[in-house]
């Protein structure tokens, strides 16, 4: 019996974000104990629907979600709907779910399950950075609380996605960023552009999840969240940026990574980029094993006619 690494997933549900949740409902390496969510791709209504509609779609009712922030914590909100359309889902119909929220919200239950099993943990944030920077000023310890955080965010060596310089999750709260990736964690692995952009979802397996059938709703997922990027975009591929993240705090063998201080720029034409500077503790991805995750991802999701996972 494999010992299940307890994780949180913070999201902003979101296309690839979807994703992540069926990763990590699926695979039998982890136990996801809560979903913490928050504005980003669209507001924090629509990703909090999204993220319950999703894990509903998938079986996983009892998975608590906690509805966070609504806003950057100094900034006018900035959306990508331009890329996960308005609903967030690449217009994606799943049925929205009849159940409401965790009681306490995104940060406070962050801090609240990370107190009950300290040094336990593993947060993997895949939206901007807001909820935990909120958690962090509410509880200074929650940094050695967590065993791991792992963040989807950043473009060191490669171009941003929303600029030039900056990738979206850090362009769309600067500030919060700017103090996570500054906060000395227990364990602290940052995956950015780099290696998300090794990543994607080739058409000939979304293909394949479109012929799956009505009974395999996993499949049916992703054959409806990928459905715009591929037929209306034209897209070859479709970034699995956010599943990921998840795949790393599972295993943590795909990346390679470099120890580093990073710095967020705040302001200026480079708002929102991220840079290696000097000496430090964050583990910067800059290298996957793409071939493997694509495979660990489609038969953990049971889309390559595998029935069991690999994580
Ligand atoms: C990140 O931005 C969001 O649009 C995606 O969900 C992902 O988390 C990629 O830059
Ligand atoms: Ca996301």
């Amino acid at each position: 019996m494999i010992d299940r690494i307890p994780l949180i997933l913070d999201v902003d549900t979101g296309i690839d974000d979807a994703l992540a949740l069926a990763l990590a409902v699926h695979t039998p390496a982890a136990e996801l104990i809560a979903v913490t969510t928050l504005a980003g791709n669209v507001g924090v209504e629509r990703t909090t629907a999204n993220t319950l509609a999703v894990l509903d779609w998938l079986g996983a009712t009892d998975v608590p979600v906690h509805r966070g922030a609504s806003r950057p914590l100094a900034r006018a909100p900035r959306d990508a709907a331009y890329f996960h359309d308005v609903d967030g889902l690449g217009g994606a119909k799943l049925p929205s779910s009849r159940r409401g929220v965790g009681a306490d919200r995104g940060p406070a239950a962050i801090v609240r399950l990370a107190s009950a099993r300290p040094g336990e943990l593993t947060l993997v944030c895949v939206g901007p950075l807001t909820n935990l920077a909120i958690a962090l000023n509410v509880e200074p310890a929650l940094p050695t609380l967590l065993r791991e955080l792992v963040v989807m965010g950043g473009a060191f060596n490669v171009p941003g996605n929303v600029t030039p310089h900056a990738e979206f999750n850090i362009f769309a709260d600067p500030d919060a960023a700017a103090q996570v990736l500054s906060t000395a964690f227990t364990r602290l692995t940052v995956v950015g552009l780099d290696v998300t952009q090794e990543t994607a979802l080739p058409r000939s397996v979304w293909e394949a999840a479109g012929s799956m059938g009505t009974a395999h709703p996993t499949a049916r997922l992703v054959a409806e969240v990928c459905r715009q990027a591929f037929v209306e975009r034209g897209l070859a591929s479709v970034y699995l940026h956010d599943p990921l993240a998840v795949a790393a705090a599972l295993a943590p063998s795909l990346l390679l990574v470099e120890e580093t201080a990073v710095e967020v720029l705040r302001e200026g034409t480079e708002e929102g980029a991220t840079r290696a500077s000097g000496a430090g503790s964050v583990r910067v991805a800059h290298g996957v094993d793409a071939e493997r995750f694509l495979q660990l991802f489609t038969e953990t999701l049971s889309l390559s006619g595998s029935t069991k996972g690999s994580l």
